[in-house]
């Protein structure tokens, strides 16, 4: 049976509790609206630490006004009975609130938070920094998992594990895909039927992309040419289409500098979804 914990002290008490006993603990952080990328933290988890502990908190700081947090999905039953059938959790902790009344200090990430999400949604990486940093408190794990699906949140989060000192491991595991290639992201229940049908369309032009790039193309003519297929396929918005250094997050713009690592990463929008990927150009061209 899994535990189910939505008290702050009762969560430090669990933690406590296996500490004495010199067991490893896991987190894997969520909003909920668990899929198959989720589950696949959770058994990485499993495979690391002897207790995994999944939070499930819509965490309102990292939304901004405008944005979709009165609709994001919230499915908990669904959730609890996904993770029971998996049976690999431990334990889930699902606080009602995260801050107190008066809460007046948040985590302003800088570096990797600067670009890209940072431009787009400047909001959202303090939100996630400060939440997740409460999170670490409240349960302190060893480890710490997070899907690449959100790469520039896994690179700000081990930024600022880096530079806070947070006694904890990172892990990082790789992006879950539907079968046609579409990202699994709990925002893709917003899809209509007829945008689930456009949606693989952005990890095709990544590939494609991908594919310009390594054949030598210019990398500002690819992006264009990308962005304007993107558009004809019947995304309605582009954010981004960016190469980015995967460590740094450094823009990379020349050819030259293209290496079989360099990371693009996307976010556009379909009809009023705002869809991000992102993988490396080596994995694209090999998943053709
Ligand atoms: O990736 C998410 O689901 C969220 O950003 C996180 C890390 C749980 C923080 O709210």
């Amino acid at each position: 049976m899994i535990k189910l914990i939505s008290e702050k002290v009762e969560m430090q008490r669990f933690v406590k509790q296996h500490k004495t006993h010199s067991r490893t603990i896991a987190i894997v952080p969520t909003m909920g609206g668990l899929h198959e990328g989720h589950l696949a933290l959770v058994a990485q988890a499993k495979a690391v630490a002897d207790i995994v502990v999944v939070t499930i908190y819509v965490n309102p700081t990292q939304f901004a006004a405008g944005e979709d947090l009165e609709r994001y999905p919230r499915t908990l039953d669904d959730d609890l009975m996904a993770l029971q059938k998996q049976a690999l959790a431990d334990c889930v902790y699902m606080p009602a609130s995260m801050y107190r009344e008066r809460h007046a200090t948040s985590i302003v990430p800088s570096g990797a938070a600067l670009p890209l999400e940072g431009e787009y949604r400047p909001q959202f990486f303090t939100g996630v920094a400060t939440i997740v940093l409460k999170l670490f408190h409240h349960i302190q794990a060893d480890f710490a998992l997070f899907g690449e699906k959100d790469f520039q949140q896994c690179a700000v989060i081990k930024q600022m594990v880096d530079d806070l000192d947070v006694p904890i491991s990172i892990i990082t595991c790789p992006t879950e895909r539907d079968y046609d290639g579409l990202a699994l992201s709990s925002r893709n229940q917003y899809l209509t039927a007829e945008e689930r049908q456009i949606a693989p369309k952005l990890y095709q032009a990544m590939q494609a992309l991908a594919a310009e790039l390594i054949a030598g193309k210019d990398v500002t003519d690819a992006i264009a040419h990308t962005s304007e297929n993107l558009v004809k396929a019947g995304f309605t918005k582009i954010d981004y289409i960016s190469l980015c250094d995967p460590d740094t997050l450094e823009a990379v713009s020349s050819k030259d500098d293209v290496m079989p690592e360099t990371r693009i990463l996307v976010a556009a929008f379909l009809g009023q979804t705002r869809l991000i990927d992102n993988e490396s150009i080596e994995k694209l061209c090999s998943a053709q």
